[in-house]
């Protein structure tokens, strides 16, 4: 798929087929999020490659938006540690550089995608760290559902004029 065609038809996939998404192409998707820019390359993240059926459950019914998990076969939890970069807007703007990479990235696998929202809401932060147990250092910024869609979505016009300004 040429990459202008990922760029347009990229889509939030909230339905999906019941079936698992393979670890090695989770795998690889998170390897595409590891090429994104970093603020001084730190490359200060780390990523969770959720499968567990009873872990993508416990997300869907305890987030608000999240029921897109239910059917998901698997997800990308996308964490910036804390450790290797200090300032939490690097944190969050590293971690938003490799989601798009890993969603654009799906598309090649014919997979859909849809963000979850966690930072900067300190309730969904609370929420995700304590499902996971992740560690002190590492910051939840957004989850990643990942699988084969159930819905199609059509491309929508998006290029707003207005919204540029030639200097
Ligand atoms: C920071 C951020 C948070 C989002 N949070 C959620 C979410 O919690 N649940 C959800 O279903 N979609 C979420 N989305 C997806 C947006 O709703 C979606 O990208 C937007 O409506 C545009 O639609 P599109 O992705 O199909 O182009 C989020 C997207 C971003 C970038």
């Amino acid at each position: 798929m040429e990459l202008k065609d990922a760029i347009f038809k990229r889509r939030s996939i909230r339905r999906f087929k019941e079936k698992p998404v393979e670890k090695h192409i989770l795998m690889q998707l998170v390897k595409y999020g590891m090429y994104a820019p970093t603020a001084r390359n730190t490359r200060s993240w780390h990523f969770y490659i959720v499968s567990n059926r009873d872990k993508l459950d416990e997300v869907a019914k305890k987030h608000p938006y999240a029921g897109m998990l239910k059917t998901a076969g698997g997800a990308i939890l996308v964490c910036g540690d804390k450790s290797i970069e200090p300032m939490d807007g690097y944190l969050a703007l590293n971690c938003a550089n490799a989601c798009e990479n890993i969603m654009l990235g799906a598309l090649e696998h014919n997979l859909g995608t849809c963000w979850i929202a966690v930072y900067p809401r300190e309730e969904r932060i609370k929420l995700i760290s304590g499902i996971f147990s992740l560690p002190e250092n590492h910051l939840p910024i957004a989850l990643l559902a990942v699988g084969y869609p159930d819905e199609e979505k059509p491309i929508p016009e998006r290029f707003e004029k207005e919204k540029i300004s030639i200097v």
